[in-house]
């Protein structure tokens, strides 16, 4: 059994992550943003993590260090969605995003590989918002909206196919959409559960993938 590191555990579909690692018997460590994180269900421990502040990735990352476990998988889930209601660019907007999505999420990613061993797998959420290839498909994302999370989203895609470059042979780094899911970000109308996005993205995790992928449902999405 494996040990598993969920960033944003504490709801959504890092809920419901968490919750099906645990049940297939694996330790779960799991970041919270908000509340106290003393009751994420799933998760052996807890870890504050604010993706938006160097000071609290450094520090979360020595909490971790102080564990003195190898992470056998690092699920980076944590992520925000600033611009929903725009079609236009709002640059505060996307130095956040970036900021939390991006920034953080590769900054953290690097204070965590040393801990990762031979054979692990880091897996990004991504999302569709953030494919080339898929921008001006207007039956999975309306075209011009919602700038910032896309570029977030679209970096966050390259940042994991370097990182796979570098990682060649010891890491496999994959990118994954987790689906439109029911959740505070995907809101009620989205057609999936969390658990559904969950068993996906436990699917990816656990196999054995070609490295720097980015997929959905076990197949390839363009980038
Ligand atoms: N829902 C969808 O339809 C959909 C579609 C494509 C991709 N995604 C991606 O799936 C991932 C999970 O999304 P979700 O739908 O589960 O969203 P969600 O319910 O809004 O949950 C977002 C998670 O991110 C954490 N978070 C937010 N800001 C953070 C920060 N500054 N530092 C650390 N953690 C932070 C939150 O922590 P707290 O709860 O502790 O505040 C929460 O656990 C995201 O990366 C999202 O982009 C979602």
């Amino acid at each position: 059994m494996a040990n598993i590191l969920i960033t944003g555990a504490g709801k959504g579909i890092g809920r419901a992550l968490a919750r099906k690692f645990a049940a297939e018997g694996h330790t779960v460590f799991g970041t919270y943003l908000s509340g106290n994180g003393g009751g994420i269900e799933g998760c052996a421990a807890a870890f504050r993590l604010d993706l938006s502040s160097p000071e609290s990735i450094a520090s979360c990352a020595a909490e971790l260090a102080k564990l003195g476990k190898k992470i056998h998988i690092l699920v980076n889930n944590a992520g925000v969605l600033l611009d929903e209601e725009e079609t236009h660019l709002v640059p505060e907007k996307l130095r956040k995003t970036l900021e939390v999505n991006t920034i953080g999420t590769a900054d953290f990613t690097e204070r965590m590989v040393p801990f990762i061993g031979k054979g692990g797998h880091i897996v990004n959420v991504s999302s569709t918002a953030g494919s080339l290839e898929l921008a001006d498909d207007s039956a999975s994302h309306y075209p011009g909206h919602y700038p910032a999370y896309k570029i977030s989203k679209a970096a966050l895609n390259m940042y994991a196919r370097t990182l796979a470059g570098r990682l060649t042979g010891r890491i496999t780094v994959s990118s994954v959409h987790p689906g439109w899911v029911r959740t505070d970000m995907g809101g009620p109308e989205a057609s999936m559960s969390p658990e559904e996005a969950a068993e996906g993205i436990y699917a990816l995790a656990v196999g054995e993938p070609e490295t720097g992928g980015f997929w959905f449902k076990g197949e390839r999405i363009p980038w």
